[in-house]
C-alpha cells in the first residue's frame, strides 16, 4: 500500500519553459492526467551552474509537488536534473515513482540508430555530468558517443527567439563539433531544444534524425502509473482536467511563451516563491 492515490496529480518540473514539450506529450497521450508545472524561472538557465546547485533546486522542487502539490509521481522535465538528483529524489521518495528525461531519450535513440554513432546535444552540465555517456553505453555498448554542450539555446528559446538568425548560426555551429564524428542520430539531451527542431532541422540537412525524449517519456509514464495502477480513473463525460502551471519567476512572461506552444491550456500561471529552501504559492487570486 503506498498511499497515492489514482486522482493526485502528476508533477513535471524544467528551469523553464523546455519541459513544456513534455507536458505536450502527455497531454497527447495521458488528457485524463491532472499535471501540476513549476518552471524554475528564476534560475533559469541551470545549464552552466554547478551540479550540486541545480541538484539542490531539482530536490526541493520535487519536494514541493510531493508534499505541497499532493503528486502521485513526478516527471523531471529537464535533463540536468534528471542527470544530477532522479536518484536522490528516488531514494528520499522510495514509493513514489519519479522519472527522468534521459533514459527514455538514450532508449529511443539507440532504437533508431542501431549500434551506429549518436550524438548528444545538451546544456553544459549535463555534458559534464556525463549521464548520457553512461545510460548510452549500458543501452547500447561500444555505439560511439559524441556530447556538445550548446549554451546560447536556452537563453534564445526563453526569449522566444527560436527562428532567429542567430539561432541558425549557433545550430549551425554545435551541429558542425556533433556532427563531426559521423553521427546521423542527434538526441535533444535539453528539454527546450525541441522549439528549435525547424532551425536545427535547417541547419542539419536531410540525413540527420532528431530524438526528442518527451514522447519516450510520456509513454514511459504511461506505462508506470498503469503498473502501478495509479493512472486517472476513466470518467465518461468528465471535464478535462484543469492544469496548474507555476513560475517562480515572472508568471506573465512564462505565460507567454508557455501559450504560444501549448494554447489555452497554460493561460493561467501563478507565481512560487523561493524561501530558503522552500517554495511557496503567492495567494491564491495570483496570476
Ligand atoms: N531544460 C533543461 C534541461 O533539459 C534545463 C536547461 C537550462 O536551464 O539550462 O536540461
Amino acid at each position: 500500500m503506498t498511499g497515492l492515490r489514482h486522482d493526485a496529480p502528476v508533477g513535471v518540473f524544467d528551469s523553464g519553459l523546455g519541459g513544456l514539450t513534455v507536458v505536450r506529450e502527455m497531454l497527447r497521450l495521458l488528457p485524463r492526467e491532472r499535471i501540476v508545472y513549476v518552471g524554475d524561472t528564476a534560475h533559469v538557465p541551470y545549464g552552466g551552474r554547478p551540479l550540486d546547485e541545480v541538484r539542490g533546486f531539482a530536490q526541493n522542487i520535487s519536494r514541493f509537488l510531493i508534499e505541497q502539490a499532493g503528486c502521485k509521481a513526478v516527471v523531471m522535465a529537464c535533463n540536468i536534473s534528471s542527470a544530477v538528483a532522479r536518484d536522490s529524489v528516488e531514494a528520499a521518495h522510495p514509493e513514489m515513482p519519479i522519472l527522468g528525461v534521459i533514459g527514455p531519450g538514450a532508449r529511443a535513440a539507440v532504437r533508431l540508430s542501431g549500434g551506429a554513432p549518436v550524438a548528444v546535444l545538451a546544456t553544459e552540465g549535463t555534458v559534464r555530468s556525463g549521464a548520457y555517456g553512461r545510460v548510452l553505453a549500458a543501452e547500447s555498448p561500444g555505439a560511439a558517443v559524441t556530447e556538445t554542450a550548446c549554451p546560447d539555446f536556452v537563453p534564445l528559446v526563453e526569449a522566444g527567439r527560436t527562428e532567429s538568425s542567430e539561432a541558425l548560426a549557433a545550430a549551425q555551429r554545435y551541429l558542425g563539433a556533433a556532427l563531426h564524428g559521423g553521427a546521423r542520430v542527434v538526441i535533444l539531451g535539453c528539454t527546450h531544444y525541441p522549439f528549435l527542431l525547424p532551425t536545427l532541422a535547417r541547419a542539419a540537412g536531410p540525413d540527420v534524425a532528431f530524438v526528442d525524449p518527451a514522447g519516450e517519456t510520456a509513454r514511459e509514464l504511461a506505462c508506470v502509473l498503469a503498473a502501478r495502477d495509479l493512472a486517472a480513473p476513466e470518467r465518461s463525460a468528465a471535464p478535462p482536467p484543469a492544469h496548474t502551471f507555476y513560475a517562480t519567476g515572472d508568471p506573465d512572461t512564462f505565460a507567454v511563451g508557455a501559450t504560444v506552444f501549448l494554447g489555452d491550456v497554460a493561460e493561467s500561471v501563478r507565481h512560487l516563491s523561493w524561501r530558503e529552501e522552500s517554495l511557496v504559492p503567492d495567494g491564491s487570486d495570483a496570476h
